[in-house]
């Protein structure tokens, strides 16, 4: 796919990640749609800013409206509250799981249509190490992003005949504001976003963005034991 061709939509455009996507669309020549939940807050020369929340059935059917001409949707909006399954604050629970699943699954429904029309396209869901694994702290985040990455599997293959290729990328730690209060070793968001868009230029299915995720996953192989050593 050459993406200087390409119309993009990337959602929760205004910081972190999904700036970093929106700028990196647009210096390879693509039209961007940057949505924000307040697009006062898009700041990117170019972009053209949509009023979004993914949750709000309302507003994701007023923006396939206006974009009617998208052939890249990127589902980048996110949340990340800290909740524990266990003892955390229930409604925290229901907005990871609205944000990142439902809201995810509410975009591709309105926008499938769209980039089925204009002869096919891709998605790109933005997925994480922790779609699978759980660090036993953030289980609300864990659990919605590994509902996130089954609804990419299923969608692939429920896509595919309309020419749609629906990727996931996967990746550790970036130096956003979603990992201010996290003290680990962080990936330049400018450098995952790059690789974000080589894997959809290259019509990739699963992006592995960082040494993070390329363990875990060879990790996955090994059984609980290898991933929860304490369990071995
Ligand atoms: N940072 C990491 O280490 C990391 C790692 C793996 C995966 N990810 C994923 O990467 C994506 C981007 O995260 P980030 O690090 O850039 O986080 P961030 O800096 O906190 O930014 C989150 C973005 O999502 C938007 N957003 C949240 N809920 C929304 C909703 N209901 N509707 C529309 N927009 C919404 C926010 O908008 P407002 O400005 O209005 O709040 C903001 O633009 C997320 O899907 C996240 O799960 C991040």
């Amino acid at each position: 796919m050459n993406i200087s061709e390409q119309v993009a939509f990337v959602t929760g455009a205004n910081r972190g990640f999904g700036r970093h996507l929106a700028l990196e669309l647009l210096s390879r020549g693509a039209k961007v749609y940057a949505a924000a939940r307040n697009p006062e807050s898009v700041d990117i020369p170019g972009a053209i800013p949509v009023r979004l929340d993914i949750t709000n059935p309302q507003e994701v059917s007023e923006a396939a409206e206006v974009a009617k001409d998208v052939t890249i949707l990127i589902n980048n909006a996110g949340s990340s509250t800290g909740a524990s399954l266990l003892d955390g604050d229930l409604n925290q629970i229901h907005l990871e799981m609205n944000t990142h699943f439902f809201g995810t699954l509410s975009m591709v429904r309105s926008f499938a249509p769209i980039l089925a029309n204009n002869g096919g396209g891709a998605i790109l869901n933005i997925l994480s190490a922790l779609s699978w694994v759980s660090t036993g702290t953030i289980g609300a985040f864990s659990s919605a992003k590994s509902a996130e990455w089954a609804l990419t599997n299923d969608l692939r293959i429920s896509l595919h005949p309309q020419n749609i290729r629906v990727a996931g990328l996967h990746v550790g730690y970036m130096e956003t504001d979603m990992t201010t209060g996290v003290n680990a070793p962080k990936s330049n968001p400018a450098e995952i976003a790059k690789i974000a868009i080589d894997g959809i230029a290259s019509g990739s299915y699963e992006i592995i963005a960082d040494d993070t995720s390329r363990k875990i996953k060879n990790a996955l192989t090994g059984g609980v034991a290898a991933i929860y050593p304490h369990f071995a």
